[in-house]
């Protein structure tokens, strides 16, 4: 339940019938869906979302973040990340943490809150094994991210700059490296209509969800 209009058209905002026929259940099936998208297809809009943790001095902090894995049967999502990050801090003193995302063609928000867990070394040794060559090649950063620079720059040593290094180099980047488990046990979407707009939550108290509508 995509609401795609046909071949070769794509996923389309919900209006008119398509709108009023969506259920509750539908509205769950359209939350895995889409982070099921993301998750698979690195061109998805639904790739790119935002993690949102609790800095050190209790505000909000924000971030976008790729998303690598959707566990939909555990409801965990994976993102990687340099374990030198301030997010890497603020998840280890505060595991609460929520993820937006957004869909441009559906028009369709995607809210989930849980608690993430950052894991690095022998618990991340799979998402390092899984993990692209350039995508370990951010982990060589000579700086943790945030340091600050004279000079604008990447925070690759400049012998890699540019260019894809050996596997055995990009193996010394392996110690920065840190795999994100989100687990979600809420989510909340909102679907955009010119029909008028709907909203619904679904909430894991355990196994079973329970779902309802909301004003949006
Ligand atoms: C399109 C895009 C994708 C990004 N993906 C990631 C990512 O998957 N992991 C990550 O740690 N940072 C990613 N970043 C960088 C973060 O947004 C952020 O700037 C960085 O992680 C430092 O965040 P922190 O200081 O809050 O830890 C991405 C940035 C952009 C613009």
């Amino acid at each position: 339940m995509t609401n795609d209009t046909g071949p070769g058209s794509g996923p389309a905002p919900f209006e008119g019938e398509a709108l009023r026929a969506l259920t509750l259940q539908d509205t769950a099936v359209l939350a895995f869906a889409l982070l099921e998208e993301g998750a698979g297809d690195a061109l998805s809009p639904l790739r790119k979302p935002a993690l949102a943790t609790v800095s050190v001095n209790g505000a909000p902090a924000l971030r976008t973040v790729i998303l690598r894995n959707f566990d939909r049967k555990a409801r965990v999502l994976e993102l990687f990340t340099d374990a030198r990050s301030t997010k890497v801090a603020e998840l280890k003193r505060e595991p609460r943490a929520s993820m937006l995302f957004y869909d441009p063609r559906r028009d369709v928000q995607l809210r989930l809150a849980g608690r993430a867990v950052p894991l690095t070394g022998a618990a991340a040794a799979d998402a390092w094994a899984a993990a692209g060559l350039p995508s370990r090649r951010a982990y060589l950063a000579v700086a943790a991210p945030g340091s600050p620079s004279d000079a604008p720059t990447s925070g690759l040593p400049a012998e890699i700059e540019g260019l894809i290094p050996s596997i055995d180099k990009l193996e010394e980047g392996r110690v920065n490296f840190a795999l994100i488990r989100f687990g979600f046990d809420e989510a909340d979407l909102v679907v955009l209509s010119r029909t008028g707009h709907r909203r619904a939550r679904i909430r894991w108290p355990a196994d079973a969800p329970v779902m309802e509508w909301l004003v949006p």
